[in-house]
């Protein structure tokens, strides 16, 4: 193994050795040892048709025989405007301004909220709501929407933007004094950062549709923007296309990464409504948005993610996810604290770091790829992932816990 190379999340003097990969097809992955393990948390939560999908694979292929890349300021290519328009008809959406990641993608929703606001003359909107437990990525300004009383982002608080970090309401009494604080604070807010049901880095933790609903609603009461973070929950994980809908609702602005190209390759997507998007035309430059990141519309990345809207548009992955979803509620209904959502399952275990890895080592010998941390085990396979393997992985999880 390198020693050149340096890891994520990882104390590099004294780390598990990787496991060399050879190869993986569907929820399988191939270990150069010869091992297989069956994958439970599909590669960050991205990989949602599987590992290797022939679709994807050989439009990826195709695309990248025919132009890998091209700048896009002053060029078109085939797969960044299907993209558009395909993905902002199945998001709802009216236009989509591509960049290279889910964190990336934060940071634009963010400055598009700023300059929407500047561009609406109230300057004094500057600051976001965000809720505690929340992540929604590892840049400056994704870090600065974070939980950061607690976490790998806590030490740097000093040098982050000063945003809110409140509590998720969980009933009227906490919705009204939420509304409260939206009403004081509104000529400062810009917008509220939420993850739609699920909190995932955070813990696995989940909210009702009806509390989502609620906040929508109270933001748009008092004209602030609401911006869902779908990057981890996009794409039917919850059972619906998007946890949005279980709510009945439309953001202003979208974000979306990982499951957006199947997760073959990086991309991330700002989506916003037509209300915010035109407030960046005029006759001035000054109006416009000034960011394009070098490989923002990468034909490759966009033509794997057409390949993977086909997919989501061909099969039925509500009725898939509604199997997975009763299986997890009955196989794991005897853990501590068992929630499940679509093809989100999750326990609470002892949160100790050292047994943290002890546990993840057992997996692994058994044939199962789980990255269990802090106090939560959770599953969040493949939408394609075989009631074998999930059973698999959910008899070796009892038999080690
Ligand atoms: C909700 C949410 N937003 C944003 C991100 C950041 O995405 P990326 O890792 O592609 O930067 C993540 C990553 O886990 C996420 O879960």
């Amino acid at each position: 193994m390198s020693k050149h190379i340096w890891l994520p999340y990882t104390q590099m003097q004294n780390h598990l050795p990787q496991l060399e990969v050879v190869g993986a097809k569907g929820s399988k992955i191939f270990l150069k040892d010869g091992r297989v393990l069956i994958d439970g948390i599909s590669s960050w939560w991205s990989m949602a048709h599987g590992y290797n999908h022939p679709h994807i694979t050989s439009a990826l292929a195709k695309q990248a025989k025919i132009l890998p890349h091209i700048m896009m300021a002053g060029f078109a290519t085939e797969p960044t405007y299907t993209l558009a328009e395909r993905l902002c008809k199945f998001t709802k959406m009216d236009r989509v301004f591509f960049s290279d990641s889910g964190s990336v993608a934060i940071e634009v929703a963010m400055k598009i909220s700023w300059q929407f606001h500047l561009n609406c003359g109230a300057k004094e909107k500057t600051k976001f709501i965000s809720f505690k437990n929340s992540y929604h990525g590892d840049t400056t300004g994704a870090m600065s929407l974070a939980d950061l009383s607690y976490g790998m982002h806590k030490k740097f608080q000093k040098i982050l933007l000063n945003n809110f970090c409140l509590d998720l309401p969980k009933n009227k009494n906490d919705l009204d004094s939420f509304e409260d604080f939206v009403k004081k604070n509104k000529k400062i807010l810009a917008g509220i950062f939420i993850e739609p049901l699920v909190q995932c880095a955070g813990g696995m933790l989940f909210h009702d549709a009806k509390i989502l609903r609620e906040i929508f609603l109270i933001a748009k009461k008092h004209e602030i923007l609401f911006i869902a973070d779908e990057c981890a929950v996009g794409f039917y994980r919850t059972g619906k296309k998007f946890a949005c809908d279980h709510a009945k609702i439309t953001p202003d602005i979208l974000t979306l990464s990982k499951a957006l190209t199947g997760g073959a390759v990086g991309l991330g997507a700002t989506l916003v409504s037509k209300k915010i998007f035109e407030k960046f035309l005029g006759d001035s430059l000054d109006l416009a948005l000034m960011h394009g990141p070098t490989f923002m519309g990468n034909p490759l990345a966009c033509a794997a993610a057409n390949a993977s809207l086909d997919l989501f548009e061909q099969k039925n992955y509500e009725e898939k996810v509604v199997e997975i979803e009763r299986f997890l509620r009955s196989e794991l209904r005897n853990f501590k604290n068992p929630r499940v959502l679509g093809a989100i399952g999750a326990i609470d275990i002892d949160g100790d770091f050292k047994k943290i890895l002890e546990l993840r080592k057992k997996f692994i010998a058994s044939g199962i790829f789980l990255r269990p941390f802090g106090g939560c085990l959770y599953l969040m396979p493949a939408l394609t992932i075989t009631k074998s393997d999930l059973k698999k992985i959910t008899n070796s999880i009892t038999e080690i816990l």
